[in-house]
């Protein structure tokens, strides 16, 4: 039994300790915005969180979870308030949406560790994240944006 939190629940797992966190993620605990691209840390598609740092969870096996707090797309914001989410909405970001929710884990590391990133803070926090759609350009400004919007917040 492996236990942790994710996006603030407590959980308890009976799968094997190498099994990827990926697929604990979905297929046990049934959260699939976090998506399998490449299953090789290749493409970034699987981005979620542990104790707030970005993770590949196609190959982070969920021993790494262990005791820790596990933050995946659906826990972001209960109701689309995060900046990012905003700032994605706001500037329309997605094309087909797969690589998406990825995208948006890794721009909350890069957010919650610089309030106004310079566009090579993005581009090389971003390096990770692959868009096949190329929506590169608007996760850019999305991600500005979403900046703006957060150090309004923190203004009121
Ligand atoms: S599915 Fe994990 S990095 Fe591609
Ligand atoms: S929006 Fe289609 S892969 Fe990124």
């Amino acid at each position: 039994m492996i236990s942790f939190t994710v996006n603030g629940k407590p959980v308890s797992v009976e799968d094997p300790p190498s099994t990827p966190l990926l697929w604990v993620i979905r297929d046990s605990l049934n959260l699939t915005g976090t998506k399998f691209g490449c299953g090789m840390a290749l493409c970034g598609a699987c981005t979620v969180h542990i104790d707030g740092q970005a993770v590949r969870s196609c190959v982070a096996p969920v021993s790494r979870a262990e005791g820790k707090k596990v933050t995946t797309i659906e826990g972001i914001s209960p109701d689309l308030t995060h900046p990012l989410q905003q700032a994605w909405i706001e500037i329309d970001v997605p094309q087909c949406g797969y690589c998406q929710s990825g995208q948006i884990m890794s721009a909350a590391v890069l957010l919650a560790e610089k309030a106004a990133p310079t566009d090579e803070d993005i581009d090389e926090a971003m390096s990770g994240n692959i868009c096949r759609c190329g929506t590169y350009p608007r996760i850019r400004r999305a991600i500005h944006r979403a900046a703006e919007i957060k150090a309004q917040k923190g203004a009121k």
